[in-house]
């Protein structure tokens, strides 16, 4: 809506029959949730209280896939999402040619299991396992050859109850196996599922999952443009009962891939489509939406949004935040970081991070902010906006050169605005000329003048 007339006296209005209807501005996830590369393929996990998003990666500009490695990124509130980088890679696996497509990670005495196809030197498709003791990686080869081949992708992996794993995939027929206590092998043979049942011509993508006695199988059907459509069954091998669309076709890509997800009481669907500038069918990104299943059990149909989920829980900025934590930028990239972590960098004028629902606490609220950041030459500033890129200015923070790109130094800077109650922040970046102005590593505000620990 336009405003039109007195702004302040609109937003008193609003905020107004806002406060009578009960009404509060819900952040939201800001689909695409990840801007920083292209992402495809989404694969929640959720381990230690965090929502893990594994993906696989488009690189920029790509006119056909072309996709070398796979990454990590977590998220506590839905909104702002963490950056871990590469995870594994084609170089991981030293019978792997191209082709990083989709995968799933799973946990298993106290190992990380990361299932992916890709091609083989002189062969068709297989499906290789990295094995980690993190889940944040590095992974490893856990075989040195494919678990699975003859043209196997879309893994998808679930441990059923009583502690049998399934392993499920297939392009464009579905099959399963039971893979044995390590992960890594499997017993029996491989079946082919009840194709005949699935409804919408299964295309791809399967994701496989067991909530409330029921089993699911959401996947990508009627290729291309595909769409994504679900089964149901009451035992992990079927058979299966098609029970309908989860989303239609939308957006610039001619591909999907399902993921879901519960998580601190929310039900949340996973998929990805082509609406970041310069998107495609093959620089696709990642984007959510919550919803709740109905009482048989059934998933709503839903439609693909830029709002997204809302967030959980607000953010600390009294706790140290890794600059890479993101509900939205633009014209930024992250690289593993010699100070810990990965940092924010190819900085530029204009550039910005919106750190979703902020919250500051009561009055007097922030003093001052401890940003961690390395400037080669020249550096520049960062402004400190609350609730928009144009909203009310709280500090102009200056970055001066530290030395070098990797020289590090923990800056002091001293709020020149008020910062209470909960909002939107954005760190809009200023400054000349093409190079990266500065690197930035972490951020963390103070409720007095004094910087935080080093
Ligand atoms: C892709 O590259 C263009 C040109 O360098 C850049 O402006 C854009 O931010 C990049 N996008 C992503 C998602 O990496
Ligand atoms: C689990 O999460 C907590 C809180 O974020 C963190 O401090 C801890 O290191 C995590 N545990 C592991 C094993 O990563
Ligand atoms: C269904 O499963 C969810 C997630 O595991 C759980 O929170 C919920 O209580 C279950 N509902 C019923 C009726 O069992």
């Amino acid at each position: 809506m336009a405003e039109k007339g007195n702004p302040s006296v609109y937003r008193y209005v609003a905020a107004l029959v806002g406060a009578l209807l009960g009404v509060t501005n819900v952040v939201r996830a800001d689909n695409p949730i990840i801007q920083t590369i292209y992402t495809a393929d989404p694969a929640p996990y959720v381990w230690n209280n965090t929502l893990w998003l594994f993906a696989d990666h488009d690189e920029n500009g790509s006119m056909t896939y072309n996709m070398k490695d796979w990454r990590l990124f977590s998220s506590t509130d839905m909104v702002n999402w963490r950056d871990w980088g590469v995870v594994m890679s084609l170089k991981t696996f030293s019978w792997a040619k191209a082709d990083a497509w989709a995968g799933q990670v799973v946990a298993r005495n106290g190992k990380f299991y990361y299932y992916v196809p890709m091609t083989r030197n002189g062969a068709s498709y297989g499906i290789g396992v990295g094995v980690s003791d993190s889940i944040t990686g590095p992974y490893k080869d856990a075989l040195g050859k494919p678990l699975v081949a003859n043209g196997a992708i879309d893994p998808t992996v679930w441990i059923d109850d009583d502690g049998q794993a399934y392993l499920y995939w297939g392009n464009p027929n579905l099959y399963w196996i039971k893979l044995n206590n390590d992960m890594v092998s499997y017993s029996g043979s491989i079946n082919n599922a009840q194709m005949s049942s699935f409804q919408g011509n299964f295309a791809e993508g399967p994701w496989f999952y067991k909530r409330n006695s029921t089993y699911y199988l959401v996947y990508a059907g009627h290729c291309c443009p595909e769409d994504i459509r679900y089964s149901t069954a009451t035992g992990p091998t079927g058979p299966w009962t098609y029970r309908g669309q989860v989303m239609a076709t939308q957006g610039a890509s001619f591909t999907n891939h399902p993921g879901l997800i519960d998580y601190k009481g929310g039900s949340y669907f996973f998929y990805h489509n082509g609406a970041l500038p310069g998107g495609s069918g093959y620089t696709r990104s990642i984007a959510v939406e919550k919803f709740s299943y109905g009482s048989d059990g059934s998933i709503p149909n839903m439609k693909m949004t830029t709002a997204g989920a809302p967030q959980i829980e607000p953010l600390d900025p009294y706790a140290r935040v890794e600059a890479e934590t993101i509900a939205f930028s633009s014209g930024l990239s992250t690289e593993a970081s010699n100070d810990g972590g990965l940092h924010v960098t190819s900085v530029n004028n204009g550039d910005y991070i919106k750190i979703g629902g902020v919250d500051f606490g009561a009055a007097p609220g922030a003093a001052s902010v401890s940003l961690r950041v390395a400037a080669a030459s020249g550096g520049g500033k960062i402004e400190l906006r609350l609730g928009s890129l144009t909203g009310s200015l709280v500090a102009t923070c200056a970055v001066d050169a530290t030395g070098g790109a990797t020289t590090w130094k923990t800056v002091l800077c001293p709020l020149s605005g008020s910062a209470t109650g909960q909002h939107d922040l954005f760190f809009k970046f200023v400054g000349s000329g093409n190079q990266n102005l500065f690197n930035l590593n972490w951020w963390q505000f103070n409720k007095n003048g004094t910087a935080a620990a080093k």
